[in-house]
C-alpha cells in the first residue's frame, strides 16, 4: 500500500459531497475515482477533487488502483457496487441503511463474512463518546423501556424534488422509519442488544399534494428485546410546528437521554450526580477516519458497524413495515 490511501466513491450526492470534506483534509487519502449512474454528477464532484471519473463500479474497481471504495447509494440502489467490492476484493464503507431488499443484504452480508473482506456501516453514532458511555453503564444497569425517533416537517418540493425524489418513494427508500429512523434502531441493538420482536402501525393522508409521495407520514413500532426490556421507536415526517430527533433509554439506576442530531446526552442516577457529554458535531470525519485507519493497518478494532451487523438493523426495519402492511406482529428469526 502506497503511503497515500486512494478512494473511489460510488455515488455523487449529498453523502459524497459530506465525506468528501472530512476526505480532503486528511493528507494521507486522496479520492482517485468516481462513478454515479448521473454522469454529469461524477463530473462534477470528481473535478472539484481532483478525480478521474468512470461509467460503472466495476470499471472503476478494476482500472482505479484503489485500497478502498465509499457506497453512497440510495437504499434501492445497493446490489451491483457489493458485489463489485467482493469480486475486487477491495475493503468498503457502505452509508446505511444498507439497502431495501432484505434478501439480498443477507445474501450479501454472508459473502462478507465467508471472504473476510473489511467493511464499514455509515452508523456513525455508534462512534460517539456519548453512545459508548451509555453502552457501558447499560453492561451492568440494563435497559426496561426505551423511547426515541425522529420527528420532521413534511417533505418540500425545492431543487431536489424537482425530478422525484427518492426518499419519498416507498419502493425506494423504504420510507421514512427504514431511512431515518434507522440510526436509532441501530442504537438500540448497540445500547440494548437483540430484538425478538416487532409490531408496527402507521398514518397516512396527512401530508397532501407532493407529487410522487407514497411514504407513510408516521409509524409507531414497538419493539420486544431479547432481555426482556421494551422499546417504542417512531418517525413522522408531517409534524411543521414542532419535531427533533431523540432517544430515551431507562434502566433501573440510571436514565439516559440523548437529544438532537449530535447525540448530546444527558445521563441521571438515581439518588446521585448526574452527567453531560456533548455531540460531536464532526462525526463522519470521525467514522472515515477509523475505516481508513483500519484499511491501512489490518487492524479493525476500531469499526463499531460492519456491514453483516448493518443488516441485523435492517432486519428491524422491513419487519416494521411487513407488520404495518400485515397489521401483526413479526417475530425475527435471527
Ligand atoms: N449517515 C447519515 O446520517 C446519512 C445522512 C444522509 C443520507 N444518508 C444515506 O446515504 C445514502 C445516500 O444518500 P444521499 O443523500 O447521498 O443521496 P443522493 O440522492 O444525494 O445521492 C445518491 C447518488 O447515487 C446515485 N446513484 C443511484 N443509483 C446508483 C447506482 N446504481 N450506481 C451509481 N450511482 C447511483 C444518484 O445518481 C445520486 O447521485 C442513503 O442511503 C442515505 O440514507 C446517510
Amino acid at each position: 500500500m502506497a503511503n497515500q490511501l486512494r478512494v473511489g466513491f460510488i455515488g455523487a450526492g449529498g453523502m459524497a459531497r459530506e465525506h468528501a470534506k472530512g476526505l480532503r483534509v486528511m493528507n494521507d487519502v486522496v479520492i482517485a475515482a468516481v462513478t454515479d449512474v448521473v454522469r454529469d454528477r461524477a463530473a462534477a464532484l470528481a473535478a472539484t477533487l481532483g478525480a478521474a471519473t468512470y461509467d460503472t463500479p466495476e470499471q472503476m474497481l478494476r482500472d482505479a488502483g484503489l485500497d478502498a471504495v465509499y457506497i453512497l447509494l440510495p437504499p434501492f440502489a445497493h446490489g451491483e457496487a457489493e458485489r463489485a467490492a467482493l469480486a475486487a476484493r477491495l475493503p468498503f464503507f457502505v452509508e446505511k441503511p444498507v439497502g431495501l431488499d432484505l434478501g439480498l443484504s443477507r445474501e450479501l452480508a454472508r459473502e462478507v463474512e465467508y471472504s473476510g473482506l473489511l467493511t464499514c456501516a455509515g452508523y456513525m453514532n455508534r462512534h460517539r463518546k456519548s453512545v459508548n458511555r451509555a453502552r457501558d453503564l447499560l453492561s451492568a444497569d440494563p435497559a426496561v423501556l426505551v423511547h426515541g425517533g425522529w420527528i420532521g416537517g413534511s417533505p418540500k418540493p425545492g431543487p431536489d424534488y424537482s425530478i422525484v425524489h427518492w426518499w419519498i418513494q416507498k419502493d425506494k427508500s423504504g420510507g421514512q422509519f427504514h431511512e431515518q429512523v434507522t440510526h436509532t434502531i441501530d442504537l438500540l441493538r448497540y445500547l440494548c442488544g437483540e430484538a425478538e420482536e416487532v409490531f408496527a402501525y402507521s398514518a397516512a393522508g396527512f401530508n397532501r399534494d407532493i407529487p410522487g409521495y407514497t411514504i407513510d407520514d408516521a409509524a409507531v413500532v414497538n419493539i420486544k428485546l431479547r432481555s426482556g426490556g421494551v422499546a417504542n421507536l417512531m418517525a413522522c415526517t408531517a409534524s411543521n410546528a414542532d419535531g427533533g430527533v431523540w432517544l430515551n433509554v431507562y434502566a433501573g439506576k440510571t436514565a439516559f437521554k440523548f437529544t438532537g442530531w449530535e447525540h448530546t446526552l444527558t445521563i441521571k442516577r438515581a439518588g446521585g450526580d448526574g452527567e453531560e457529554i456533548a455531540g460531536e458535531p464532526d462525526i463522519f470525519a470521525v467514522e472515515d477516519r477509523i475505516f481508513l485507519d483500519a484499511v491501512r493497518s489490518g487492524d479493525r478494532s476500531g469499526i463499531r458497524s460492519t456491514y453483516p451487523d448493518a443488516v441485523k438493523t435492517l432486519e428491524i426495519s422491513v419487519a416494521a413495515s411487513q407488520s404495518i402492511a400485515s397489521g401483526k406482529p413479526v417475530h425475527l428469526t435471527n
